[in-house]
């Protein structure tokens, strides 16, 4: 598996820090034995022991690296087969609630004829607002499932490594405090997403504020318009954490667990919430994202080519492709076996991603 690779790559790369770290320490051990003159039989002694010590220090290091590789694997299969699910479910009931479009397809429907008319301006108005809200939901769908995708790889990442550290430590990281740092997955879905919401509006009003309904769109064009409000939100972000962590790191009382106690002072919890926190305003974190956003927009043009069947080639009007890119945001929620997760689980950019945090937590 690729994540084995990247963890093969990391330890490479740090093991001329460790054989260094290993010959400074056989070096020290010969000064002390010629030092203090022991006899020949004893300074063969100290090497035999020297030799011991350095085929166990091999056996080790090839022993933590199976046991990190089956560990990090485990990882990322725990993430998307049950900690994602729910969560995505969770972010896309949340968003529905926020962006519904329903009323306002109702109002234009009920609006056609009779007694409820509506002017022109008033019709006008409501397919302005249509516009803007199907591609706010249909993006937000998508850059909020990265998102989730992401911060889930990070945290199981971070306590993964956790819970290696301490086993090999003979630590122990309680399983309260492991609850209580999950229950920040929930941030995004619960609080994160009106923020969401939010930024993603503006930058699809930036965009299409003037665009006529009329405007016909190609298939090109339409890609180029999504990209172009991609490049919007992307242009606004100062700091990821904002949708994915609260302000001073510490969840409202009734997000915690409901067995947890959440008013006994937790440093291990803190702890792994400041390296969340460091991971997410890492450059590394924004390069990987960039990646995952575009994955997910490729994946959502597809979707959009088969509106395009049998149509003219100037393209489609707007107004024909507003229900369109809301449908497609409604593909996003689909819960079982989502192409959208997969493309995001399948990209090199997120394997070894999540070998960095697994890696560098330590
Ligand atoms: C959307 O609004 C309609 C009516 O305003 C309501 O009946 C429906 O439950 C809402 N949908 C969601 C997902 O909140």
């Amino acid at each position: 598996m690729a994540c084995y690779g990247d963890l093969r790559a990391w330890f490479r790369r740090r093991r001329r820090a460790i054989l260094i770290a290993a010959g400074a320490l056989g070096a020290g051990c010969v000064l002390y034995y010629g030092f203090t003159r022991y006899s020949a039989a004893a300074l063969a002694r100290a090497r035999a022991v020297e030799e011991e010590e350095s085929r166990l220090r091999a056996e080790t290091e090839e022993e933590r690296i199976l046991h990190l590789r089956r560990h990090c694997d485990e990882i990322q299969l725990l993430a998307d087969a049950t900690t994602l699910p729910s969560l995505l479910a969770h972010l896309s009931e949340r968003l529905f609630e926020l962006v519904n479009l329903s009323e306002l397809t109702r109002q234009l429907m009920a609006g056609k004829e009779g007694p409820q008319a509506l002017t022109p301006d008033e019709k006008l108005n409501l397919w302005q607002k249509l516009k803007v809200s199907s591609f706010t939901r249909t993006l937000c769908a998508a850059w909020g499932m990265g998102l989730v995708q992401l911060f889930v790889r990070v945290q199981l990442n971070l306590l993964g490594r956790q819970l290696f550290i301490s086993t090999a430590s003979f630590g122990d990281l309680p399983f309260s405090t492991q609850h209580k740092f999950l229950a920040f997955g929930d941030f995004l879905p619960l609080h994160g997403i009106a923020l969401l919401v939010q930024d993603v509006e503006e930058a699809v009003t930036e965009v299409m504020r003037d665009i006529s309904l009329k405007k016909a769109y190609s298939f090109d064009e339409l890609r180029d318009l999504l990209i172009q409000i991609q490049a919007a939100f992307e242009k606004q972000q100062k700091d990821w954490c904002r949708y994915l962590l609260p302000e001073n790191d510490k969840l409202p009382e009734e997000d915690y667990p409901v067995a947890e106690s959440s008013h006994s002072r937790d440093d291990d919890e803190q702890l792994l919430v400041a390296k969340a926190r460091d991971v997410i305003s890492s450059a590394e974190f924004q390069h990987t994202l960039g990646a995952v956003l575009d994955a997910l927009l490729d994946t959502m043009v597809q979707d959009l080519l088969p509106y395009y069947q049998g149509q003219p080639a100037v393209g489609l009007p707007l107004a024909k492709l507003v229900p369109a890119v809301s449908s497609v945001g409604m593909l996003l929620d689909n819960r079982q076996d989502s192409k959208y997760v997969r493309a995001v689980a399948e990209l090199p950019e997120v394997k070894s991603f999540s070998a960095m945090v697994y890696g560098s937590a330590a």
